[in-house]
């Protein structure tokens, strides 16, 4: 029992100078039996990818590109909102980076950290099956760090946290920060579900009473709910409860 304590997130580290997503390098670990908390990281990436088979901007040494492999216990319905707890965990850490005294970094429904309304880091949390069950998770982050600009296609969407003047930017203390608040958080995860963090989640929810387009429902979106779900109050007055897929923002 030991072992799963939070601090055992982080072992094994693997530091890759170049790969080619570090969810696949920990996606193959994980096949052969790396064990809950074993993390992998990498200066660069060539087939960096995000959701929806997009890429990932990858470029060598600016950003943290992490990945660990997690065997949480818990029943796979109750998976999904793992991806909003990682994101509280990374949305805490670029607060104390940034030295903010209140929760100035978003959480944007279901898989993304927002700082002023630009993306700073996103998740990528995938499962690796075994046998028709799932084997384990692999949580994906890629935190935008020293990058002081962006292809066109992104700069008016993506910041860093050199961008927003943060202090101290280690990639290696980084990520360490990250995998220790990750490992205490899955713990909690496991025992109360997003319990612990739902309050944090409602303060740090960006899209909240906003207009949406998601899963083919127009309306404002009005909070997350104690399971994850994405409430949404669609143009015909009903509350809608949305469990996955990309939410589209649009007006200002
Ligand atoms: C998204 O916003 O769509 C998720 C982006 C996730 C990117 C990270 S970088 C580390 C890990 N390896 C990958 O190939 N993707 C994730």
């Amino acid at each position: 029992e030991l072992e799963r304590l939070g601090a055992s997130i982080g072992r094994p580290v693997v530091v890759a100078r170049i790969t080619a997503s570090t969810n696949d390098d920990a996606r193959r670990a994980a096949a052969s039996g790396a064990p809950h908390g074993a993390a992998f990281l990498a200066d660069a990436q060539t087939r960096g990818r995000g959701r929806s088979g997009h890429a990932w901007h990858s470029p060598p040494g600016e950003n943290l590109y992490l990945s660990v492999v997690l065997r949480p216990r818990i029943d796979p319905r109750a998976l999904p909102p793992l991806a909003l707890v990682l994101g509280v965990c990374v949305a805490r850490v670029v607060d104390e980076v940034l030295g903010a005294s209140r929760a100035r970094a978003g959480v944007k429904w279901p898989n993304d950290v927002l700082v002023d309304g630009k993306k700073l880091a996103g998740l990528l949390v995938e499962t690796a099956l075994r046998g028709g069950t799932i084997d384990a998770v692999i949580a994906g982050v890629g935190l935008n760090v020293h990058a002081a600009s962006f292809p066109a296609e992104l700069a008016s969407r993506a910041t860093s946290l050199h961008a927003l003047g943060g202090a101290g930017l280690d990639r290696s203390s980084l990520a360490a920060r990250l995998l220790a608040e990750i490992g205490h958080a899955v713990r909690s995860f496991e025992a109360d579900g997003l319990g612990a963090f739902h309050g944090e989640l409602q303060r740090r929810d960006v899209l909240r009473g906003v207009p949406i387009d998601v899963s083919g429902i127009s309306g404002t979106a009005a909070g997350i709910d104690h399971e994850g779900y994405l409430l949404v109050i669609g143009s015909d007055g009903e509350t809608h409860r949305i469990g996955s897929g990309s939410v589209t923002t649009h007006g200002p």
